[in-house]
C-alpha cells in the first residue's frame, strides 16, 4: 500500500512539474517574442517619422543628390580632397570670418561645437574665444580630422576635442553644449531631421544654434546652388524644432548668419516633444558605422573633390 501511495505522489509531483515547466517556457516563449517585436518597433517609430521628411528622386542639380528635405535638395558632401578650399588666403576676405564669429560673442568657458569643422578652420579661431571651455569639433570624415588635428598641433590649441560622428548623430553629450555653429555645412546634411534633432537634445537650455550659409537669396553670391540656402528655408527647417529664431545677421559678404535658441516650452514635432533629455538609445536601422559612412548615393573615402564655387 504504502509503495502504491508513494507512487501516486510521485506521479502528482511529476504532472505538477511538467505544467509549471510548459508554463515557464510559454511566459519566455511569449516574453521573446515581445521583446523581438518591441525592438523592431522601437526601430520602426524613429525612423519612420523621420524618413516621411524625405524625398527619394532624382535630382534636379547635379550638384545635390537624389534626396529632398522639405522641398530642398540636400547637397553633395564635400570631400576631403578640396581641404585646401577651407584654407584658402583668400577666404577672409570674402567671408570676413573674424566678424562673423564676432558676432556670436563667445564667452572664456563656454563648450561650443563646431559640425562639420573640415580642416578646423572655424573651431581654433572659437577655441581661443571660449578658452578653457571646450570645442568639441564634430566630422564625418576622418581625414579631414586628421587635417584639422595637424593645424591644431602647428597652432598648440588644446581645448579641442575631435569627434568622428555619423550622418545621423554628432556623438555630443547630452544639455552640455552652449553653442552649436555649422558653418557651410548644413545643406550638405543627409540626414538633417535627425541631426539637428540630436544636436538639440545636446544644446542646454537658450543654447544657441548657429547656422552660417551663402545666401541664396542674392544671386551674386558665387557659390553652387545647392550649396546655398535662404533665410526662409532654414526657418522652416527648423520649424518643427523646440526652438526659437533669435536674429540674423546679413552684413557679412556671401554669408547670412541665423541664430535660435533653445526652448524646450515651445511644442513641436521632435519625436521626444518637449521631453529633451536622453533621446532614443536605438539607432535608426541601418545606421551607417562611422568608419566608412555611406552619405547619399556615394562613401565617405570616394566622396569627389567638390569645391564649391560656381
Ligand atoms: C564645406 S565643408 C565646411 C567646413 C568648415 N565648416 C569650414 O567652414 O571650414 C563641410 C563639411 O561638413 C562635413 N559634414 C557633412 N555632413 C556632416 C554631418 N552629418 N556631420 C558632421 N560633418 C558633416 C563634411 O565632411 C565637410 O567636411
Amino acid at each position: 500500500m504504502r509503495v502504491e501511495r508513494n507512487t501516486e505522489a510521485g506521479r502528482a509531483l511529476g504532472l505538477v512539474a511538467a505544467a509549471l515547466i510548459s508554463i515557464l517556457s510559454l511566459i519566455l516563449i511569449f516574453a521573446g517574442w515581445s521583446a523581438t517585436l518591441f525592438s523592431v518597433f522601437a526601430q520602426a517609430v524613429p525612423s519612420a517619422k523621420a524618413t516621411n521628411y524625405y524625398e527619394l528622386k532624382p535630382g534636379a542639380d547635379r550638384d545635390g543628390i537624389d534626396k529632398y528635405y522639405m522641398g530642398r535638395q540636400i547637397a553633395h558632401v564635400m570631400g576631403h580632397q578640396a581641404a585646401d578650399w577651407l584654407e584658402r588666403p583668400t577666404r577672409e576676405q570674402e567671408e570676413h570670418t573674424e566678424e562673423m564669429i564676432g558676432l556670436l560673442n563667445l564667452k572664456p568657458g563656454e563648450d561650443v561645437a563646431d559640425i562639420g569643422a573640415g580642416t578646423g578652420y572655424i573651431s581654433w579661431r572659437m577655441a581661443k574665444k571660449v578658452a578653457p571651455g571646450k570645442v568639441y569639433a564634430v566630422e564625418i570624415q576622418q581625414e579631414m580630422l586628421d587635417l584639422l588635428g595637424a593645424n591644431m598641433k602647428e597652432r598648440g590649441i588644446t581645448n579641442i576635442v575631435q569627434t568622428l560622428g555619423t550622418i545621423t548623430d554628432p556623438k555630443l553629450p547630452t544639455n552640455a553644449i552652449d553653442l552649436i555653429i555649422m558653418v557651410d555645412v548644413y545643406h550638405e546634411f543627409d540626414h538633417p531631421y535627425e541631426m539637428t534633432e540630436a544636436m538639440v537634445r545636446s544644446l542646454k537650455v537658450g543654447g544657441r544654434l548657429v547656422f552660417v550659409e551663402f545666401r541664396k537669396e542674392d544671386p551674386h553670391v558665387p557659390i553652387k546652388e545647392v550649396h546655398k540656402m535662404s533665410e526662409a528655408q532654414v526657418k522652416k527647417e527648423m520649424s518643427i524644432f523646440p526652438l526659437a529664431h533669435a536674429q540674423t545677421f546679413t552684413n557679412l559678404p556671401w554669408q547670412h548668419v541665423i541664430v535660435f535658441t533653445k526652448n524646450p516650452s515651445l511644442r513641436t514635432n521632435m519625436r521626444t516633444g518637449a521631453d529633451l533629455g536622453p533621446g532614443p538609445t536605438v539607432r535608426p536601422a541601418g545606421s551607417p558605422t562611422p568608419a566608412r559612412v555611406k552619405i547619399g548615393n556615394t562613401s565617405a573615402n570616394s566622396i569627389p573633390a567638390n569645391p564649391q564655387p560656381k
